[in-house]
C-alpha cells in the first residue's frame, strides 16, 4: 500500500542539469580541466563534494582540502546565480499536477534530493507548499546511493519505508530507493534500471496518480 510518494528534484520536477553543467564547466575551464556534458551526466544524484571529486579525476595536479572547499563554493556561487532565474515555467511537464492529484487522493508527498539548494529551487518554482516534507542535502551525511535522504523523508512524513514510493531519474537514486526498502519509478535513463517497479520517459508521459491508485487497489 503506497501512502507517500517521494520525488527526486533535479531531473524529475525541474531540469537543472544544464545549470550544474554551466557552473562546473566554468570551474573546470578556470582550472584547465577537461569537462564535457557526458562527464556532467555522471554527477546526477551525487553530492556537491563527490561531484567535485569526479570533476577532478581529469586534473593534472592534486588539490588541498582548502582548495577543494574553495572550488565547491565557487561552483555553487555560479550555480545559485543560474537557479535564481528559475520560474514556475521551468517545471517539467506533469510534475506539479502529479503532486496535486496525489495529495487529493490522500497520499503524502515529499522531496528527497541530494541538493542543498532544494528549498531555494522549490521556492523559485512556486511549489514548496505541494510537499509535506523536504529532505535534502542539508539533512544527510551520505548522499545517494545511500538510502539516507529517502529514509529522512519517510521519517519526516512519519510513514514507514515500505509504504513509500520514490520517483527517480538517476541510477544512484534508484539504488538509494532500493537500499531504503522503497519501491521506485524510474524516469529517463533510470527507466532501464532492473530494480524499478516501472520505467517511463518522464512524468509528463506517465500517469503517476492513476498508477498509484491501481497499485493500491491491487494490494488491498
Ligand atoms: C543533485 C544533483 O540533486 O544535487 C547533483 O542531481 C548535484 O548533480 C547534487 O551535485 C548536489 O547539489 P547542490 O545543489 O547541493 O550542489
Ligand atoms: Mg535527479
Amino acid at each position: 500500500m503506497i501512502q507517500a510518494v517521494i520525488f527526486d528534484l533535479d531531473g524529475v520536477i525541474v531540469s537543472t542539469d544544464e545549470c550544474h553543467y554551466q557552473a562546473w564547466k566554468a570551474l573546470a575551464d578556470r582550472e584547465g580541466i577537461p569537462f564535457s556534458r557526458r562527464d556532467n551526466h555522471r554527477l546526477r544524484g551525487v553530492s556537491r563534494m563527490e561531484s567535485l571529486a569526479i570533476v577532478l579525476e581529469k586534473a593534472k595536479r592534486s588539490y588541498s582540502n582548502e582548495e577543494k572547499r574553495g572550488m565547491a563554493a565557487y561552483k555553487n556561487e555560479l550555480y545559485v546565480r543560474l537557479i535564481n532565474e528559475l520560474t514556475p515555467d521551468d517545471l517539467l511537464p506533469g510534475a506539479q499536477s502529479a503532486a496535486v492529484r496525489l495529495r487529493g487522493m490522500g497520499i503524502k508527498t515529499a522531496i528527497g534530493s541530494s541538493s542543498k539548494n532544494a528549498p531555494a529551487i522549490l521556492e523559485h518554482l512556486g511549489i514548496t507548499r505541494l510537499f509535506d516534507a523536504v529532505a535534502d542535502g542539508n539533512g544527510i551525511k551520505r548522499s545517494k546511493p545511500a538510502p539516507d535522504v529517502f529514509l529522512l523523508a519517510a521519517k519526516m512524513l512519519r510513514i514507514s519505508p515500505e509504504h513509500c514510493l520514490v520517483v527517480e531519474d538517476a541510477v544512484a537514486g534508484v539504488d538509494a530507493a532500493i537500499n531504503a526498502g522503497m519501491g521506485c519509478i524510474g524516469l529517463g535513463d533510470a527507466k532501464r534500471h532492473p530494480g524499478v517497479l516501472v520505467g517511463a520517459e518522464a512524468l509528463g508521459l506517465f500517469d503517476l496518480p492513476v498508477w498509484v491508485a491501481l497499485h493500491n487497489t491491487k494490494t488491498t
